[in-house]
């Protein structure tokens, strides 16, 4: 048996690549102030229907249950914080700083970069209409990534302001409700074929096409940028208009964080949802919000490629999974003895470990060594004495057995 296409197993050491994004996501919120929560990973499918917009809904996990209801794993955060915050929004103050990890299933075509699963931390910024918000969330989203080592020469944010292109529309007199088919075409452009935008567009094609060749201005834009360059962040980020997101609920700033070099697909995006709790509370809640996700598929294939960042990662790898201590039991009418040492030290916090049965001493320093402990500690023919060795120098010293607990710290340093 396999698993099913887009879906992965997590081997110790993935589970440790994961593990050390996860520390670093959650850290760097944290460090903004930010406090973490979390939603069902099944939601009613008419959610999604609702707000995500078509892209979304054709990639849903949906079944009916047997209830009857019509049911969907979560491709993505937003919707049920939306939900979320109209129910609650009266017992927290505002502005909400909110983050999540989880994970989210998309029924996609498996690529490079994209999964039918995947985990994302979400950040978001809710009831806050100023700018400054704006200015936080990127500041953060960049932070994360620098977290892990990453520099401006790795990666770049592009902004864009989905109202330069509503804009736009409104001016070339298009009725708002192509806009969404519009707004596809030019996220879609940079990865579709010319003639497929050309003909997305119709009409707008030849003014579309030289707005995407020439680029386009928005005062708005400068600001954030400006805003971020006050934080000494203006090298992680261009204006780029081409970037609109393929999500339907973005209403004002926009923004994806790519590669420097363009090898792979979108690390993170996000932008400003003002109207979505609105929307989904049928106009009971009406607050601005913004947010972003940031997906661990991409960012550990970026994470691999950097050296520096590779190294990082692999160092928490390394120390992800091991033991401070390795119990040699060398004789077994020690292995009592030994065996309330395990549980002493480990009570106190230390990580241990000791072979479950017979094993020849030889076979257990490998162990010890296997596992990475700093130190074994040998129970055999000089108990009541206990033989401390230090795996990284080979150091060997007695120490009396009712001294280890005390001496433990003084040992592994
Ligand atoms: P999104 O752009 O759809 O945004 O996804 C965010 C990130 O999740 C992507 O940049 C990518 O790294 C990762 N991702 C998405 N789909 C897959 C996949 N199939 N396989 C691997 N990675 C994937 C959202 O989800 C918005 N809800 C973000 C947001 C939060 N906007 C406001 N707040």
């Amino acid at each position: 048996m396999q698993s099913l296409p887009g879906f992965r197993d997590f081997l110790p050491n993935d589970c440790a690549a994961r593990n050390y994004i996860f520390n670093q996501w959650r850290t760097t919120a944290r460090r903004y102030g930010f406090v973490e929560w979390d939603g069902p990973v099944l939601e009613p499918t008419e959610l999604y229907r609702k707000k995500s917009g078509d892209e979304i809904v054709g990639q849903l996990f949906n079944f009916v249950d047997k209830g009857e209801r019509e049911v969907s794993l979560r491709p993505e955060l937003t919707p049920t914080l939306a939900r979320v915050i109209a129910a609650h929004e009266r017992g927290f103050k505002k502005p909400l700083k909110w983050f999540s990890i989880g994970q989210f299933f998309r029924y996609e075509k498996q690529q490079r970069g994209r999964l039918r699963e995947h985990f994302q931390l979400n950040c978001d910024i809710v009831g806050e209409s100023d700018f400054a918000a704006d200015v936080e969330l990127i500041a953060l989203c960049i932070d994360t990534l620098r977290a892990f080592g990453l520099t401006e020469k790795d990666f770049v944010v592009r902004i864009s302001d989905r109202e330069f292109w509503t804009d736009f529309l409104r001016q070339q007199k298009l009725p708002d409700e192509r806009w969404e088919e519009i707004l596809q075409a030019i996220d879609k452009s940079e990865r579709e074929p010319r003639d497929k935008t050309v003909e997305r567009l119709g009409k707008l094609a030849d003014p579309v096409l030289a707005i995407l060749t020439d680029g386009g201005r928005s005062g708005k834009i400068d600001q954030l940028v400006d805003g971020l360059g006050a934080r000494g962040l203006a090298g992680f980020v261009d204006v780029d208009v081409r970037i609109v997101r393929g999500l339907a609920y973005y209403t004002g700033t926009v923004f994806e964080v790519f590669d420097r070099a363009g090898k792979f697909r979108a690390i993170a995006g996000g932008g400003r949802y003002d109207n979505l709790i609105a929307q989904l509370s049928d106009g009971a809640v009406s607050m601005p919000a913004l947010g972003f996700a940031m997906g661990d598929v991409v960012l550990g294939e970026l994470l691999q490629e950097r050296p520096a960042a590779r190294e990082k990662m692999e160092t928490a790898i390394r120390t992800g999974n091991t033991v401070d201590i390795y119990i040699v039991v060398a004789k077994e009418e020690c292995r009592a003895d030994a065996l309330a040492h395990v549980q002493a030290l480990r009570e106190r916090g230390y990580r241990v470990d000791y072979p479950l049965g017979p094993e020849k001493v030889g076979r257990q320093f490998q162990a010890a060594e296997a596992a990475g402990a700093s130190i074994a500690l040998l129970y055999g023919d000089e108990w009541p004495q206990v033989k401390v060795k230090k795996l990284a120098t080979r150091e060997e010293i007695l120490v009396p057995g009712d001294k280890i607990l005390s001496q433990v710290d003084s040992l592994l340093k």
